[in-house]
Parts: structure tokens; C-alpha cells; sequence
């Protein structure tokens, strides 16, 4: 990469070069941690903002690739400084990790803008990690290079392949329906998460980490390296070494990300058949580089891309078998056809040449072109009187013969009240029900949980039912499955229409038409939406009343509406 930048042209010269008062402060308090001019005199200050913590098993490696960070940037020159930021873990965060994503982004955004820091290099990959960082690196748009913290190897019982969420839910449903003992789902739980890494199924943090690859935001194919490979830990000294010579060249992420590019992480994210929720980030992400997108492109693009990977939940292998496969160069090898090669990558090359020969040495795994998995269908946008904003599916991870279904309702009002109810032999239910979660929704649940993957109730499983229609207006996992209906715009706990549907109403799924539908009439459902009552909210203080003024439904990505757009904050003076 071309250096144009010099020494005195580095945003963190403002705090240490001048001969001023409060440069002497600055100085004399790198001098307290030991440092001399020498460390830092004339060099790039990159961020390594470190996602680590005791709570989230998915980055216990993160404080080793730090050390390995930190040893890339100090051979390229740079002087490397490590931040905690906050550690959104999938697992333990309640009600909703999604309800923190806004947070994180807030807090990077805020951590690399007051301080002395010329380049960032992010370390996070657990689902709502990987958004929240980037979110706020875009809107301070400094060089930055995304470190995912790479898939965990795959899960193991009695040497059958276990995938992280999906053979949970399978065998969850299995022991519900008597088929298993309490003994062998207690293996299960031993041997469903083996290393360090996020889950490797294509579930959110492999989609979003394969999203950021596509984007050009790490060198191409880090997103497929398996946490606990040796690749992944020269992987972090390269993009030390790498993210120096981007604050020389400056090369922001402004400079990478254009409509072509986040159209490349769409195309990308169809042909993974990726998770849902990357429909929900990406939107965000491109609010916060002052990028339009919405829903309609994302069925665009997934009309006209085949679904190549065959990876859980969707399809047979794991994220292991991904990487040795080709991984995700190799996949955007296959469909290169289908994306925008001159796009910019952290490299300084074009994705195209990035990619170039990039081979696939296993067509189980990354099916050719020619034999697709599906040629379409990744995810699949619907609307209709139910969801006048749309609403989103994933028929690859569907049963085919639900994709078309007309069935009655079976509302549940809340989450709880589907816990208490679902499984009650009195609940008047059959395989061609359809079940309807209401307030669950980024204001109603808060957060918009992953309850989307509703459970099938255990009468019915013992009958041998695997998947029935659901709609909510909450998320599902990526690493779920089946016919469910998510991200229900505008949520019932405003008054979208999901509100009003009740117990015996005919509902209209049409994958093929795009479409969503509540047979009643207008008049019937202007008379219930004339008594249609919110609920009060619990949260009167602090960070959830903020999210809760401020968060957009899920056809706008669920950012704050005072965060979207680039730009608009100013440099902080230093007095
Ligand atoms: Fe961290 Fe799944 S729990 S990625």
C-alpha cells in the first residue's frame, strides 16, 4: 500500500507531538506506563479493541490473539494499545443480546473518537459482537481491520457430528418427544461445545463474520479459520502488521464501503443460505455508513443467487468442514459472477483479485455452481396485510410443504405466556396450525429475542411434528430452523397488525408470491385496532428507556434514529 500520510499528519500526533502544556501531560503519562518516545514517537496508535471476558466462552482466545495483534503492529512500526469494550455474550445476555448491539456501538464509537488512536483492529465474532463493533467503527471512520474471532471446532457425541444451537434444538425436540435418555442428552451437553470460538453452524456470527469478509473488512477467507488453527493466530500478527500500513495509506472504511459492497455481502449472504439477522445488522451497518439499503434488496438479490453452501442449519457440515472446503474465498470464487469485483478490500487490492483462482477442494461442502443446493432462496421477504413492512423467512431452512399453507391461529400474547400454555394437552392445536407470538419485538420484548424458532408442542411432537408455520415479530437464531416467520414489521407492541390476529383467524403464507395475509376485512380490522391498547412498559430508567424512545423496527435495522448517517460529530478540541 502507498504511505501518503506523515508522521505529523497522524490524528494521534494532536495529543503527543506539540510542545504544549497538554501534550506534557500526555507524555508524561505514556512515560508513567513505561513507555518512551521511542515506542511511540512517530508511529501510528492503533486500538485493540478486545471483546474478551469471563462470560463468553466464543472469545476465551481473544486475550492470546491480542498479544499476537499487538506483536504485528509494533514489527510494522505501530504502537499498539489494548481497550476492553463490552463483551455481548449470545449465551448469557438477557432479556436479549440485541437490546445491547446499540451499546457496544456507542461505546467504540465513542472510545476510538476521544483518544489518541490512529487505526483499530476489532476482536469479537459472538453474534451481535461483530455489528455493534463495526457499526461504531463506521461512524468514526477510522482505518479499521475486523479480527472474528473464528468458528469453535465441531461438537462431538459418540463420534456423531454435533453443529452449536441446531442439534440442540433437534435433540431438545427428540427428548421432548420421549426418544431420548436424560443420560444421553446430558452427553449432548458435554459435547456440543469442544474450543474456544463462536458457533459453527452457519449461524449469526458465521454469517456476519462471512458478511465482513465480504466487505473487505479482513484479509478475504480470515472469516472460515477455526478459532483454535494456527492460521488464526498468524492471522492476528497479520492483521497487526496490515492495519499500520492502512493508517499510512489511509484507508478508512469509507473508502471500501459502497451500495457494490454491501451488495457483495447480500449476494454472499444468499449464497451461505446465511442467518436472518444478517438482514438486521447490515441494514444497520449501512445506515451508519450512510448507505441506503432496504428489505426489497435483499430479495433482489436473493431471487437471483443459489444457495452453494451446505452448511447447518440448512444444510449437512459445519464451519470446519467449510474452511477445509475452500471456505468462504472459495465460495466467492464460485459465484464472482454475481458480485462487484473492483471493491476495495483492507489489503489495498480489489476483492476480485482477492479471490482470484481461489479454489474449492470439496463440492459436498461448497457445491458447484452448476449444482446448487437451491438457485435461489437464501431468505425471502414477505408482505401483506400482516406485515405491511415486511417480514422475513428462510425457506432453505423451511419443510417445502409448509412454504404454501393456510392454517388457523394459535396467538400467544407473550413469551411467558407461551411457556406456560405451549405444551398444555389442553391446547387446542394441530400440524396445520399456525402459531403467533405477539409482543416480542425490538420495544416489546425488549430486544427482540431469538424466540422466533417457537417450540412445536409436545403432543404434537410425539405424533412425529417437526415443523409447523410461526410468525413473530422477534428473531429467530441463525443456527434455528424451520417454517418461522420473523421480524414482523410493523411489532404488534405498537400496533402493528400482528397485534390484532386471534385465536381462529385464517393466516395466508405464500413464499412464492411474497406473501403474508390475515383473512379479515378492512372494516374488522379497523374495529379491533379501535381497541387495541399498548402495554405499559417496566423500563422507566437507564440504558433500556433510552433503547426504547430511540430504536427503529426491524425493516430499518433496529439502530437508534440519532446514530444514522456518517459523520456529523467533530474532533474533540484538546485544551
Ligand atoms: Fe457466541 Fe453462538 S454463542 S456465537
Amino acid at each position: 500500500m502507498k504511505k501518503i500520510k506523515k508522521p505529523e499528519e497522524l490524528r494521534s500526533y494532536r495529543w503527543t507531538g506539540p510542545d504544549d502544556l497538554r501534550s506534557f501531560g500526555h507524555r508524561s503519562r505514556l512515560n508513567q506506563m513505561g513507555y518512551s518516545a521511542a515506542d511511540y514517537k512517530g508511529r501510528p496508535v492503533i486500538g485493540v479493541i478486545n471483546t474478551w471476558s469471563d462470560l463468553n466462552p466464543c472469545h476465551m482466545h481473544l486475550r492470546e490473539r491480542s498479544a499476537e495483534v499487538k506483536r504485528g503492529v509494533w514489527q510494522s512500526g505501530g504502537f499498539p494499545v489494548e481497550i476492553p469494550a463490552l463483551s455481548i455474550t449470545e449465551t448469557f445476555m438477557k432479556p436479549s443480546p440485541l437490546l445491547y448491539r446499540n451499546l457496544l456501538s456507542m461505546e467504540v464509537e465513542e472510545i476510538l473518537r476521544s483518544q489518541p488512536i490512529d487505526g483499530a483492529v476489532l476482536l469479537g465474532g459472538c453474534d451481535k459482537t461483530t455489528p455493534g463493533l463495526l457499526m461504531g467503527a463506521f461512524s468514526v471512520d477510522l482505518p479499521t481491520i475486523y479480527l472474528p474471532t473464528g468458528p469453535m471446532l465441531r461438537g462431538n457425541w459418540k463420534g456423531e457430528v454435533l453443529g452449536s444451537g441446531s442439534d440442540a434444538w433437534k435433540y431438545w425436540a427428540e427428548k421432548k418427544a420421549g426418544n431420548l435418555s436424560d443420560q444421553e442428552w446430558c452427553d449432548i451437553e458435554s459435547g456440543i461445545a469442544r474450543s474456544p470460538g463462536h458457533c459453527m453452524t452457519m449461524g449469526t456470527a458465521s454469517t456476519m463474520t462471512s458478511m465482513v469478509d465480504a466487505l473487505g473488512l479482513m484479509p478475504t477467507g480470515a472469516s472460515s479459520i477455526p478459532a483454535v488453527d494456527s492460521n488464526h493466530a498468524r492471522l492476528a500478527t497479520d492483521c497487526g502488521r496490515l492495519i499500520v500500513e492502512m493508517v499510512w495509506a489511509d484507508l478508512p472504511p469509507s473508502r471500501m464501503l459502497t451500495r457494490e459492497s454491501f451488495e457483495n455481502a447480500i449476494t454472499t449472504d444468499m449464497a451461505i443460505g446465511g442467518s436472518t439477522n444478517a438482514i438486521l445488522h447490515l441494514l444497520a451497518m449501512a445506515g451508519r455508513a450512510g448507505i441506503q439499503l432496504d428489505l426489497t434488496d435483499f430479495d433482489r438479490i436473493s431471487r437471483k443467487t443459489p444457495v452453494l453452501a451446505n452448511i447447518r442449519p440448512s444444510g449437512e457440515y459445519l464451519m470446519e468442514d467449510f474452511f477445509y472446503a475452500g471456505g468462504l474465498k472459495g465460495l466467492m470464487g464460485q459465484i464472482r459472477d454475481l458480485l462487484h469485483l473492483d471493491c476495495l478490500t483492507v489489503s489495498g487490492r480489489s476483492l476480485g483479485e482477492a479471490i482470484k483462482d481461489a479454489p474449492v477442494h470439496n463440492e459436498k461442502v461448497i457445491r458447484a455452481l452448476k449444482d446448487p443446493r437451491a438457485t435461489e432462496g437464501g431468505t425471502a421477504v414477505l408482505r401483506g396485510n400482516l406485515a405491511p413492512d415486511g417480514a422475513v423467512i428462510k425457506p432453505v431452512a423451511a419443510e417445502k410443504r409448509l412454504l404454501k399453507h393456510t392454517g388457523r391461529a394459535v396467538v400467544f400474547s407473550d413469551y411467558r405466556d407461551l411457556k406456560e400454555r405451549i405444551d398444555d394437552p389442553d391446547l387446542v392445536v394441530d400440524e396445520d396450525s399456525v402459531l403467533v407470538l405477539q409482543n416480542a419485538g425490538p420495544r416489546g420484548a425488549p430486544g427482540m429475542p431469538e424466540w422466533g424458532m417457537l417450540p412445536i408442542p409436545q403432543k404434537l411432537l410425539r405424533k412425529g411434528v417437526r415443523d409447523m408455520v410461526r410468525i413473530s415479530d422477534c428473531r429467530m437464531s441463525g443456527t434455528s430452523y424451520g417454517t418461522c416467520v420473523l421480524h414482523v414489521a410493523p411489532e404488534s407492541s405498537i400496533g402493528g397488525p400482528l397485534a390484532l390476529v386471534r385465536t381462529g383467524d385464517l393466516i395466508d403464507l405464500d413464499v412464492d408470491r411474497r406473501s403474508l395475509n390475515v383473512r379479515l376485512s378492512s372494516d374488522e380490522i379497523k374495529r379491533r385496532c379501535e381497541t387495541w391498547k399498548p402495554r405499559e412498559s417496566p423500563y422507566e430508567r437507564g440504558y433500556v428507556s433510552l433503547f426504547l424512545k430511540h430504536v427503529t423496527q426491524a425493516n430499518e435495522g433496529c439502530d437508534f434514529d440519532f446514530l444514522r448517517g456518517r459523520g456529523g460529530v467533530p474532533e474533540p478540541d484538546i485544551f
